[in-house]
């Protein structure tokens, strides 16, 4: 790409002629990632109390969703699921490192990390946030060298595209888990984990179908819209979430930290879920 010259973008670091608060909005990103993040964190290195159901061999139970898909289980560990709930089960693998907790969230934590990474609503957050470059729009960033683009360091954010398609299979995987949440041990029923355990997957959904790259891939290369009108009405409502991208971004990142933290208190006995089951 060639260098893009923008006149007056290094005369300062702040340097402005912006009068409203401009400073709020990456205050309040940088504050907000920094907690979801830490929280996320922390919740992965736990490695128990991602579970809670009443029996351990009938269909159903709350799963986290910082853990979901499970493919090995430390059946050792308090709150674990039951076997039959991971892909492959345990016991726990002996090449796993040591200095690592036996946590089924360091398996798949990459891939909705890596799509939130690289999504393009997060770039523009974290970019202006965390790096200052500039912090807000008509406001002087920290000195650097002429923009290139996403090329050199940052080249590997051109795999959001891919990232995509796992975040795609993740939105099935957390709607069965949804589907999991109203069932106790094969019995049929409703409780307050399955409320928070269904909106999980339509913010996350609304997020990942508002994706730049999905609606790319929806509507994208098409010369002539009216020659494919399922394509077309498919393109227009993922353009409406597109058009939310920012909003669903935040409150998919909130509910899916809360819906974790919610199951590791019923799991952990903390609170006690409301339920049907009686339990
Ligand atoms: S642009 Fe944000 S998820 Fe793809």
């Amino acid at each position: 790409m060639a260098d893009i010259s923008i006149p007056g973008r290094n005369k300062g670091f702040g340097v402005t002629m912006r009068t409203d608060n401009w400073r709020t909005a990456p205050f309040a990103v940088f504050l907000g990632l920094m907690a979801f993040s830490g929280y996320i964190a922390w919740a992965a290195f736990q490695g128990e109390y991602y579970w809670w159901s009443g029996g351990t061999t009938g269909f159903g139970g709350y799963l986290s969703p910082l853990y979901s898909p499970l493919i090995y289980i430390d059946q050792t560990a308090a709150g674990s699921a039951p076997a039959w709930h991971a892909w492959i089960g345990g016991p726990w693998p002996s090449w796993w490192p040591s200095i690592l907790p036996a946590s089924p969230a360091f398996l798949i934590l990459a891939f909705p990390g890596a799509f939130r990474l690289t999504c393009y609503y997060y770039r523009k957050a974290y970019y202006r946030a965390f790096a200052a470059t500039p912090p807000a729009c008509a406001v002087g960033g920290i000195p650097q060298k002429p923009f290139k683009g996403e090329t050199g360091l940052l080249i590997f954010q051109n795999l959001h595209r891919y990232a995509l398609y796992f975040a795609l299979i993740f939105v099935v995987i957390l709607s069965y888990d949804a589907v999991l949440s109203f069932f106790n041990d094969g019995q049929f029923g409703v409780g307050v984990g399955s409320i928070v355990l269904l909106i999980n997957p339509i913010l996350i959904g609304a997020y990942t179908f508002g994706c730049h790259s999905f609606r790319h891939l929806v509507g994208g290369k098409m010369d002539c819209m009216s020659c494919s009108m399922g394509r077309y009405k498919t393109w227009k409502k993922v353009s409406l979430l597109n058009s939310r991208h920012q909003l669903f971004a935040w409150l998919s990142l909130f509910w899916v930290s809360f819906a974790d933290f919610y199951v590791r208190m019923v799991s952990a006995g903390y609170i006690k879920d409301l339920n049907t089951w009686g339990l």
